[in-house]
């Protein structure tokens, strides 16, 4: 019987935590703490940015408050403004969107790929027009997107490419690194995410100038030539703390084991879960050549489960011990603040356009990568707990 109906648990144990630190990231803190600079003109957030830049393979980082904030800095670095268009994913967090509208520009959405979770980029190129500055795609959940064609699509448009790479540290499209070759990578190191201090963001780029510009709009628009308050331009205060940069370098040495072990376990849970009808679990497009596993995406074969909503999946999955949650059940297009956003501009977003995102946002559900960190047993019990969903799906 389905644990949910008062059966037993697969999973009764916990997963591993999730972030995982030790006597290190203590004593980087202490440090931080007794060098009594715990804010602006810090040697450790200069550090982290690079240290982080120099892992992803990019000439700048300019660590920040968090994810959102790289986002927006980087999309107004790269010129977007009022009235401005940015072609980007509606199947993402609601932040990659409401950034673009906090500039004032129009979100100008395109389906992803049948099967997958990213942006459809055989369909970017015939949206762009002369009012689109940029295209924003979205490495979900790790996959990464792929950088060659979309760095061309930017070069033959002349248009900018800031990835949100929110979920994607060290992930690899064909052996370079997410972030490292467009006009700007965008990271998050809120709680979940791969690499984290609870909150925190950063900015990679290979551009001096975008460099210079997003370190001064973080930092109220100062520049390194003017005084304390002579700004030439407005900007936030954006900035990190020095204690997020002191746990930061510390969780940058544990990531390529994390991704390592991650790895790993993704590539047995996928062969153990091939025998399931009920899930597919989504795997990386075929030109990744390295993928963080933020998430582990599963579709749900809606025939075999016949109507059971995804939400009573997702229930009975956690009653069996399992951290799953319903991913993102609606797609930007549809959710209300955007929608009214976009009527006002006078964009329209008929969900027939995007068969794809109407098809992911039903079926997908995401598991955090903290269940990938552990051993066989930990991946065992998650196929476990499919395979009893899958098996006593008449009880839902
Ligand atoms: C895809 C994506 N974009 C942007 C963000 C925003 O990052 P943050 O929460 O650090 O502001 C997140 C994470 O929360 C995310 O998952």
């Amino acid at each position: 019987m389905l644990a949910i109906k008062g059966g037993e648990r697969v999973r009764v144990e916990p997963f591993p935590s999730w972030p995982v630190w030790g006597r290190e990231e203590e004593e980087a803190l202490l440090a931080a703490l007794r060098s009594g600079v715990w804010g602006r003109g810090g040697q450790l957030t200069q550090r982290l940015g690079e240290v982080f830049a120099s892992y992803i393979g990019s000439r700048f980082g300019v660590p920040c408050m968090n994810g959102t904030t790289a986002l927006k800095v980087a999309l107004r670095a790269s010129g977007v403004g009022p009235g401005d268009k940015v072609i980007t994913t509606p199947y993402t967090f609601v932040a990659t969107s409401s950034v673009i509208v906090e500039l004032g520009a129009v979100p100008i959405y395109v389906d992803i790929v049948e099967g997958g979770v990213n942006i459809d980029l055989s369909l970017v190129a015939e949206r762009v027009d002369g009012d689109v500055k940029a295209i924003l795609p979205v490495h979900v959940g790790g996959h990464p997107v792929d950088i060659d064609v979309i760095n061309s699509i930017s070069r033959e448009h002349c248009v900018s490419v800031i990835e949100d790479a929110a979920e994607a540290h060290g992930s690899e499209w064909r052996g370079r690194r997410v972030g490292s070759s467009s006009t700007a990578g965008c990271f998050s190191f809120q709680s979940s995410k791969v690499v984290t201090s609870g909150e925190g963001g950063l900015i990679t780029t290979n551009d001096e100038a975008v460099a210079s510009l997003c370190s001064s709009l973080i930092d109220c628009g100062r520049t390194p030539d003017k005084d304390w308050y002579e700004n030439d331009i407005l900007g936030y205060n954006y900035r990190m703390s020095e204690f997020q940069a002191a746990i930061l370098l510390e969780q940058m040495k544990r990531l390529d084991s994390q991704i390592e072990r991650r790895q790993q376990n993704f590539t047995l849970l996928s062969k153990l879960c091939e025998e399931l009808e009920g899930f597919s679990v989504i795997k990386p497009p075929p030109g990744a050549s390295r993928t963080c596993h933020y998430l582990v995406m599963l579709r749900v074969e809606a025939e075999l489960f016949r109507g059971v909503p995804k939400r009573r999946i997702v229930e009975a999955l956690r009653a069996e011990g399992i951290p799953a949650s319903a991913g993102w059940p609606v797609p930007l297009y549809r959710y209300p603040p955007l929608a009214r956003y976009l009527e006002h501009k006078g964009v329209r977003s008929d969900p027939d356009a995007f068969p794809n995102t109407e098809a992911a946002a039903a079926t997908h559900i995401f598991i955090h990568h903290r269940v990938l960190l552990g051993g066989y047993k930990e991946v065992e019990d998650v196929f476990k707990a499919l395979r009893k969903v899958e098996k006593n799906r008449d009880e839902l």
